[in-house]
């Protein structure tokens, strides 16, 4: 089975799909955690990827098509996918390379996302997700890793991410949409209730 989670900057994506990735017997596949690993081992790709990242704009399509290529031919399991596609010229690429069983699409605000972003931490070691409305440590809970904020989570570079979202990324609901594969979720509500929701539908497409 292979499955996206489409959605704006801070809809939850990441943090669901860490939740649920292994109880579906899934890889997960953030093409943003595989560019920040980029940048942190400073490859050319990641220099690249910076510039980008930082501007809050999308990364070029050829950049990241090759990337995912590149991962999905080491392995044979199903993927969940955090981020990708995001343009129609990457989700007609990855139409090519997999078939996708179910897109899950998390629908939210940019006011909310603001909130959200602006108390999101990371952690250095594993990319844990935290914020500080429920965890106010400054290691993660789970290595001990040193919590950092995002270069790109700043209040005018989220609401750029989110005004590109609405304009390269949400016309794949309408693409997924008439493939019949699309599944709504109203992301603003508890995040415990939201990863009950999604199991229950990666249960009813297994
Ligand atoms: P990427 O890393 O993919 O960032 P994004 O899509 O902007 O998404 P985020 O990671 O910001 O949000 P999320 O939805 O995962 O939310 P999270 O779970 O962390 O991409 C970064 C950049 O890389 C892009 O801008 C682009 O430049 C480039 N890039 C990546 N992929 C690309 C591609 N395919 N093509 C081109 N360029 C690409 O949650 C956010 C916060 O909210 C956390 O603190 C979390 O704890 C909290 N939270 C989550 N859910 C809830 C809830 N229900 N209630 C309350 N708080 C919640």
């Amino acid at each position: 089975m292979n499955l996206i989670f489409l959605g704006p900057p801070g809809a939850g994506k990441g943090t669901i799909a860490a939740r649920l990735v292994a109880s579906a017997g899934l890889e997960h596949l953030s093409t943003g955690d595989m560019l920040r690993e980029e940048m942190k081992q400073g490859t050319e790709l990641g220099k690249l990827a910076k510039q980008y990242i930082e501007e809050g704009k999308l990364v070029p399509d050829s950049v990241i098509i090759g990337m995912v290529k590149e991962r999905l031919a080491k392995t044979e399991a199903g993927i969940m996918f955090d981020g990708f596609p995001r343009t129609v010229a990457q989700a007609e690429a990855l139409d090519e390379i997999a078939k996708i069983d179910a897109v899950i699409d998390l629908e939210t605000t940019v006011d909310v996302v603001v909130e959200r972003i602006c108390g999101r931490r990371l952690c250095k070691q594993c990319g844990a997700v935290y914020n500080v409305k429920w965890y106010s440590g400054s290691t993660c809970e789970k290595c001990g890793g040193e919590l950092y904020i995002r270069a790109d989570d700043t209040e005018e570079t989220i609401r750029k991410r989110f005004d590109v979202y609405l304009k390269e990324t949400a016309p794949l609901v309408d693409y997924y949409d008439a493939k019949g594969l699309v599944h709504r979720i109203d992301a603003t509500g508890d995040v415990n209730e939201k990863v009950e929701e999604i199991a229950a539908i990666i249960e009813s497409v297994k």
